[in-house]
């Protein structure tokens, strides 16, 4: 899979994929991350990406051609299954969104900054429209980090069995049980006897009524869906 990331500030991602399952996914070619500097397709004499708002008000608005331009010339490389927008007012990422993403060729996610991108990038190029919650970020750099590193780790191969996302919280609408590991006793706080039985059953029924117990508390809403 191939991300191309277009951004005003490329700094912001150089570090959240360089370690890790991420970096791992590169390191297999099972994961291709592109960061492009919208600065380098701006082609007047100040390398400017952003003007004033038409209307007045406050805040500076990220200009069409540099974007335009640089879309272009991606898509004229190769075929893309989504361009996505990052955006506080986009539709709120879920897992299932990431489980469909993770199974695309090539997509393109654009950074939103300052009060946001000319409208008419949204209208001609956008497909998708994504927030990571309901709250303000500085940019879209660290929701694009966020998406690329959801998505990324449910690509085929890019996990082994250790680290399996079939059990991850909610793939099932469910929070994921409690883990524990040695020792089994800590200042007198024990591991629940179940998880030292071996016996394979009883652990799976813990871990089942545990999920659906912590999932009741944390989070009923997911039991709704
Ligand atoms: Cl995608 N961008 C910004 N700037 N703020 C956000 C967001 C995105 N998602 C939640 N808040």
């Amino acid at each position: 899979m191939r991300i191309d990331i277009l951004t005003v500030v490329p700094q912001l991602l150089e570090s959240p994929f360089a370690a890790s399952i991420m970096q791992r996914a590169q390191d297999k070619g099972l994961l291709e991350i592109i960061i492009h500097n919208i600065r380098d397709y701006s082609t007047n004499k100040h390398k400017n990406v952003d003007d004033y708002q038409y209307g007045g008000g406050a805040g500076m608005v990220l200009s069409i051609e540099p974007i335009a331009s640089l879309m272009d010339k991606l898509m004229t490389e190769r075929k893309y299954d989504e361009i996505i927008y990052m955006t506080p007012d986009g539709n709120l990422l879920e897992q299932t969104v990431c489980n469909q993403l993770s199974l695309q060729e090539n997509i393109i996610i654009l950074c939103g900054h300052y009060k946001g991108v000319d409208e008419r990038i949204r209208e001609h190029y956008i497909t998708k429209e994504i927030s990571i919650g309901s709250y303000v970020l500085s940019g879209g750099e660290l929701a694009a980090a966020v998406l690329v590193d959801a998505i990324g780790r449910l690509i085929p191969g890019v996990l082994n069995d250790e680290t399996s996302a079939l059990t991850d919280s909610f793939q099932d609408n469910l929070l994921s049980p409690p883990v524990y590991t040695r020792p089994p006793e800590f200042r007198g706080w024990k591991v629940p006897e179940v998880l030292l039985s071996g016996d394979f059953n009883k652990i799976e029924k813990w871990r089942e009524d545990q999920a659906l117990m912590r999932t009741q508390q944390k989070r009923p809403d997911l039991l709704n869906e």
